[in-house]
């Protein structure tokens, strides 16, 4: 039991699958596990844990942004022997090369976030995923005939900037593709304790062209990504 997460050690399986959004971590309990049980709630923050085709996995929301994704994935690292945990979230596209509902795996992500500084002095701001984990997920894509795009990453700490064009000189000069707000963090975390973080994303929404996707859609039209998620499992788990 943590301050954050209400479980006791061992309720947690070795790979966590977490989603930004509680109910997309319910939808994907309830549509694709079995043996499901939910093990903690705390602030509405659901995780269950149960077994995808006889392989045990926990699913569990991350919320929003580097300080919670932050909080819960150093607690599952460090107190309830979680050894992967695998992002799989929403982006915005900074480039034409994307559309909505494109399926995107991190190789790399660059932030302006002062997080690792802040955690243990780092100053790089860019920071990597596990290769292994890397290595199944792509597997998995091919197994299961979707395309992914391999792809720079900006994390950032702003939703919401004064000047909303000013990714094209992100875009431009660190070569991210897409922005979300939790894999930086996860990253560091994850190399920090000596454990293994990957980051999937779809594409919900279009810095150039204003497209989104609709909330419905942000709750259950991610089944391509969550289907590479759980398909790694057989190497991973
Ligand atoms: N900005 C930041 N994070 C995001 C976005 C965005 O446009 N879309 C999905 N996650």
């Amino acid at each position: 039991m943590t301050p954050h997460i209400h479980a006791k050690v061992g309720d947690f399986a070795k790979t966590v699958l977490m989603p930004g959004d509680p109910l997309r971590a319910k939808f994907i309990a309830e549509t694709y596990l079995e043996d499901v049980r939910e093990i903690s709630n705390v602030r509405n923050i659901l995780a269950y844990t149960g077994k995808y085709q006889g392989k045990p996995v926990s699913v569990m929301a991350s919320g929003m942004g580097m300080p919670s994704i932050g909080i819960y994935s150093w607690e599952l690292f460090s107190v309830f022997g979680v050894e992967n945990i695998i992002r799989v979230g929403s982006c915005g596209a900074y480039t034409e090369a994307l559309q909505l509902h494109d399926v995107l795996l991190a190789e790399k992500v660059w932030s302006e976030s002062t997080f690792a500084q802040t955690q243990n002095g780092e100053a790089s701001p860019f920071n990597a995923p596990s290769t292994i984990l890397n290595q199944y997920l792509t597997e998995s894509a091919k197994r299961a005939r979707t395309k992914i795009h391999h792809a720079i990453i900006h994390s950032s700490d702003v939703f919401y900037r004064n000047d909303h064009m000013s990714f094209k000189k992100i875009y431009q000069e660190v070569g991210a593709v897409a922005v979300e707000m939790e894999s930086f963090a996860l990253f560091h975390n994850a190399r920090t304790l000596n454990k293994h973080a990957a980051c999937l994303l779809t594409v919900s929404d279009h810095l150039l062209t204003n497209e989104a996707t609709t909330s419905s859609k942000r709750e259950t039209g991610f089944t391509q990504m969550i289907e590479i998620a759980l398909g790694s499992l057989q190497d991973c788990a």
